[in-house]
């Protein structure tokens, strides 16, 4: 009774390994949950008590979102980039996610996607029905695509449209992609849209983050929402802001939003407002310091010739590359991991890498964002000791998967 189209698909494995985990934690095992990506802060206080004080908001509120929302996330982008956005470019979703995928639903041409990227993009284009075209790239250019790479893919069929897929600060690889200026290059050339996924924009270890948006903004959707910088993924706000020039994409999604969510919910959405009018640099630089620090702790415990990784650049996570051949796939490694370290990892294939490379992502986020930030205001620095304090599953999980390393 299923469709073909369905029937291979699996539940999204992050989603899966976290429940994997609790199970082996309640037979007793310890477990190092460093599989699931999410944040370990808390909410701001003044969003908060702003969803506390719309509780009432009783009524479905306009299809793209609400008015006064849309303004307030329309300034706070124009603002951060060279580019003025209007409230009518914006259009709020439950979550990024549900918007890619209704993109995925309505965009008639071929999909490119780089390996790796994230678990959910390759699911849903094998539900929107377009052609998929993957591109694999390399680690002397952060783990995105070249311009070159692009464009061989698209000189094939010239007449196509194409739909590209940048997520800077990457997931899974932390890495930020730095060539962002002969990407917009082929992109201005083509029949060539992209999606830029900066749920993790915040997050930059770096403070002066640029995304394609700013090198070529009429023909890119940046893709983003409160999950990742405001420790809010349980709260499913997220949203697109599509240029003028791409008006009937959103037009489009409107219809699919009215047609399916009708409206994200009306307390989440009166409380976002403050997120995006309130004050919250030291919140977010406090997050990125801590995060900045843990994974640059994590690359230098963990690196050695037979682990390899960048540097994290980014948001959560760091890409592992472990030197073996001991093993047939990289998911046979990780229950391998699982078994003898309790450590936790999603494996490379789950981002599109082929079996034999022995990649995993590794999420450094299993600590008490809140008990870590108290403690970092007091201090003001961070160091190992502080680290070792406010983050003890992680030093504990990487030393083990140090020692295992050294056994492979
Ligand atoms: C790269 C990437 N894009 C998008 C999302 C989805 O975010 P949202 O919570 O807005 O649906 C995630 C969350 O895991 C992610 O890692």
């Amino acid at each position: 009774m299923l469709k073909d189209i369905v029937k291979n698909l699996k539940p999204s494995s992050t989603l899966k390994i976290n429940e994997i985990s609790q199970q082996l934690e309640k037979k007793g095992k310890k477990i190092f949950k460093f599989g699931f990506g999410q944040s370990p802060f808390q909410v701001p206080t003044d969003i908060v008590n702003e969803l506390k004080n719309n509780a009432y908001q009783n009524k479905y509120l306009p299809m793209q979102g609400l008015l006064e929302l849309r303004k307030s996330i329309a300034n706070y982008t124009s603002n951060k980039k060279n580019y003025i956005y209007s409230f009518d470019n914006v259009i709020i979703g439950p979550g990024s996610k549900e918007l890619m995928f209704l993109l995925h639903v309505i965009f008639d041409g071929n999909i490119i996607l780089p390996v790796p990227s994230w678990v959910s993009y390759m699911p849903q284009a094998i539900i929107g029905r377009n052609k998929i075209l993957t591109l694999q790239t390399k680690r002397e250019n952060n783990w995105f695509p070249t311009a070159s790479e692009i464009e061989e893919v698209i000189k094939k069929d010239k007449k196509k449209n194409y739909l590209l897929f940048i997520n800077s600060p990457n997931n899974p690889s932390g890495q930020v992609c730095e060539n962002l200026e002969e990407i917009s290059e082929v992109t201005k050339k083509y029949n060539l849209i992209i999606l830029s996924d900066e749920i993790y924009s915040e997050l930059n270890f770096n403070n002066d983050y640029k995304s394609i948006s700013n090198f070529c903004p009429e023909k890119t959707i940046i893709s983003t929402g409160l999950s990742k910088w405001c420790g809010a993924g349980g709260w499913r706000l997220g949203y697109f802001i599509i240029p003028e020039t791409l008006k009937i994409i959103k037009e489009t999604l409107n219809v699919l939003a009215s047609e399916t969510f009708s409206a994200v919910s009306a307390p989440i959405q009166y409380a976002a407002i403050q997120a995006y009018e309130g004050d919250h640099r030291s919140y977010i630089q406090s997050s990125k310091n801590i995060l900045s620090a843990v994974g640059k702790y994590v690359y230098e415990n963990l690196s050695s010739n037979k682990v390899l990784i960048n540097k994290p650049q980014g948001g959560f996570y760091l890409m592992p590359e472990f030197i073996t051949n001991k093993f047939n796939s990289s998911s046979e490694m990780c229950s391998s991991i699982l078994e003898e370290t309790g450590v936790v990892l999603l494996p490379g294939t789950d981002f599109g890498f082929d079996k034999k490379k022995m990649f995993v992502r590794l999420s450094f986020t299993d600590f008490n964002g809140k008990n870590f930030m108290k403690e970092y205001e007091e201090k003001n620095e961070i160091d190992n000791e502080l680290i070792s304090k406010c983050a003890p599953m992680v030093v504990e999980g990487i030393d083990r998967l140090k020692k295992w390393s050294e056994t492979i």
